[in-house]
């Protein structure tokens, strides 16, 4: 065990006492302990403040806020206060701003826009950190390191242009094998020089809703931008471990943020941490999902380093969470493999443009109010659950493929359709799982797909080197395979793959996609499956031959009327569909339902529709989480009849009503 493990569910959150007077401290003191609260992240924004001027650092503020929380038995999340850089660095460089997709050069202002690729920036980012770890790093409250802030944004500055051309040089090693790749014969862009190349934004390669000319270009311009900054998080990360070698050291992610291919970053941070903030109409299988893939960056528990405790400021609605609501989503966090649950923030900004955003604290500064004692009730229910949920794990039989690159690839793609949206795509096939109560793992395509009886890769436009392989392995020693329209198009650098789509997948598959048709959002087709069943289909209508696949839906109407637009092939021991069209809910369900059945998935709890049920196993226990997200009228499924919920200590009754936001938690 490090000196710094962290032993129990962190419950706290982004605490900004920098921004009161001291007064206002004491009083914190008070209520977070009258909240359960036993952890706090500080100084996430206080880079100005420690250091004043290029050559003076101030740390006796800080002090005071470590020595008060350690002083208090708080685990301490220390951020390195580099998500905000100070004015007198911008004024004195201004090449620590960044040049944005219209090819503006940025003066002060605002946060997480520092240039990833500017000397200055990296030089104080990093020397920022190492004094932080030197002064704090042997404090034993300090367990977990939080680098900068939300990462994110792209810059296209002529620095970032000038270690674009390295990156470039590093991947390609000569000129020719750029212009190959990324196909700069088409429209005469060959370069000669690598001094032609220029970043890819509005003043480039870029067009209409930020689509590219030169897709492989800007798809490379996305992995350099997405390794800039995760060489800002290596800077501060290893200035840490110099002082600190306990602590574990992570940065807030975002969920299905586009810009960074968090796969990669999750190989360089110790633990996975995030901020969740779904709107009021984000579906809850949407937020399960985002979860999962959180948990399926290091396929290990995570954090949740940030949620509103009721209401957020910068969405264009932004409704209270009725009561009961924080608590079921915060146990629907742990449910799906968090070990933290904390807040931003802990008391409400008095000014700047997040004095509307909730937090445990109001502006009236009272304990009487609805969402504090919610937060505190919830607090002192993780507290009598001790360590019960740590060192459990989510297990699957499915795993659903994520990828950036084709994220980005599919996105960049000027053609077939402007509605093909890759989260979306992935989110419509996780919701069947998701209302079956079957566990998905979501994995990253170079994945141990051994591990798994079915994967889905929906949209599986990019094949990168060697997937075509593991896949085959994967289906021929018994495993099932669906797959769908826009699968097996390009390369990794978004060169087509020649001689009928779906490329790699064509052998596995069986079938050859002769054309892509895209429908408007007025229009449909329909399908037929062998056994009689009808479906609406839209977006896109592939034109399918079988090549040994079966049908098991074909179109009703067009010129490919009677075409196969759902098949199925065996191949080696195991069996790929491909679906060829975007099916609506029933008809997605209907073939996902026969190949669930036919690799034996089942849900882990027959008969309880309506409501998640979600399994943490930990040494031979297993933890069921029973939520309702949905609509009051629900009940306790019968197997949990007699178990005793271990949040409230009541016993389960048979028939016994489960509310909407209703929470319990059994051990069986
Ligand atoms: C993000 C940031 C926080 C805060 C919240 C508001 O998650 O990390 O600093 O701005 O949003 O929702
Ligand atoms: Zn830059």
């Amino acid at each position: 065990m490090s000196a710094k493990e962290i032993t129990r569910i962190l419950y706290g959150g982004d605490y900004n006492p920098n921004q009161w007077p001291r007064e206002i401290w004491d009083e914190d003191m008070r209520f977070f302990k009258d909240a359960h609260i036993n952890s706090a992240t500080i100084n996430v924004f206080s880079w100005a403040k420690i250091q004043p001027e290029e050559d003076r650092y101030e740390f006796a503020e800080l002090d005071d806020i470590v020595e008060m929380l350690s002083k208090e038995g708080y685990d301490i999340v220390l951020a390195t206060a580099t998500g905000a850089l100070p004015a007198w660095m911008a004024r004195k460089y201004p090449e620590v701003e960044r040049t944005d997709y219209q090819g503006m050069h940025h003066k002060y202002g605002h946060r997480h826009n520092a240039c990833p690729n500017s000397p200055v920036f990296r030089k104080y980012s990093k020397k920022l950190a190492s004094k932080l770890a030197e002064r704090y790093g042997k404090n034993p409250h300090i367990k977990c390191w939080h680098i900068s802030n939300e990462y994110g944004g792209t810059c296209y500055c002529e620095n970032c242009e000038r270690a674009f051309r390295v990156w470039l040089q590093k991947k390609y090693g000569t000129i020719e094998a750029v212009n190959k790749a990324w196909n700069t014969e088409f429209w005469g862009h060959t370069f000669y020089d690598w001094d032609e190349i220029v970043a890819p934004n509005a003043l480039g390669e870029g067009m209409w809703d930020e689509r590219s000319a030169f897709a492989g270009m800007s798809i490379d311009y996305k992995r350099f931008n997405s390794d800039s900054l995760l060489q800002n998080y290596k800077d501060e990360r290893d200035a840490i471990r110099q002082y600190d070698k306990d602590a574990v050291i992570t940065t807030n992610l975002m969920g299905t943020y586009k810009e960074l291919d968090y796969f990669k970053w999750a190989k360089e941070m110790d633990v996975i941490s995030w901020d969740n903030y779904p709107s009021y109409n984000t579906p809850w299988s949407r937020t399960a999902m985002t979860h999962d893939l959180m948990r399926g960056l290091k396929d290990k528990p995570f954090m949740l380093m940030e949620q509103t405790p009721s209401q957020q400021n910068w969405q264009p609605y932004n409704s209270l969470k009725k009561p009961g609501q924080m608590r079921a989503q915060s146990y629907q966090t742990i449910a799906h493999g968090a070990n933290t649950i904390q807040f931003f923030q802990l008391r409400r900004s008095v000014g700047g443009c997040e004095k509307f955003h909730g937090a445990v604290i109001s502006h009236a500064g009272t304990e009487d109010t609805r969402v504090f004692r919610e937060v505190a009730q919830l607090g002192a229910e993780l507290e009598q659950l001790g360590d019960t949920v740590l060192k459990s794990r989510n297990e699957a039989q499915v795993g659903i493929v994520f990828d950036w690159d084709n994220y980005w690839g599919l996105e960049y793609a000027s053609g077939p359709s402007v509605d093909l949206k890759y989260v979306d795509q992935i989110h419509s096939y996780y919701e069947y799982f998701y209302n079956h109560n079957i566990p998905v793992n979501m994995i990253p395509v170079d994945a141990d797909f051994e591990r798994y009886k079915v994967i889905v890769a929906p949209v599986l436009y990019m094949i990168k080197d060697g997937m075509k392989e593991a896949l085959e392995q994967f289906v021929r020693n018994g495993g099932t395979l669906i797959t769908t329209y826009m699968s097996g198009i390009v390369g990794e650098s978004d060169n087509v793959y020649l001689g009928g789509y779906p490329g790699p997948l064509r052998a596995m598959t069986g079938v050859w996609v002769e054309e892509i048709d895209a429908l408007a959002p007025e229009q449909y087709n329909e399908v037929l499956t062998g056994d009689g069943n009808k479906y609406r289909c839209n977006l896109v209508c592939e034109r399918i031959h079988l090549e040994g696949a079966t049908a098991l839906a074909s179109y009703t109407e067009d010129f490919y009327a009677g075409e196969p637009a759902v098949t199925k092939n065996s191949f080696g021991n195991g069996v790929v569909y491909y679906i060829g069209t975007q099916l609506d809910r029933e008809g997605k369900a209907d073939i996902l339902a026969r190949a669930c059945n036919e690799a034996d998935i089942t849900s882990i709890v027959e008969g309880a529709e309506g409501l998640e049920i979600v399994k943490r196993t930990k040494e031979g226990k297993e933890l069921y989480f029973i939520m309702n997200f949905e609509q009051d009228g629900k009940k306790i499924p019968d197997v949990f009849v007699g178990c005793t919920d271990l949040l409230t200590g009541k016993v389960l009754e048979k028939e016994m009503p489960v509310h909407k936001y209703d929470t319990y938690l059994v051990e069986k």
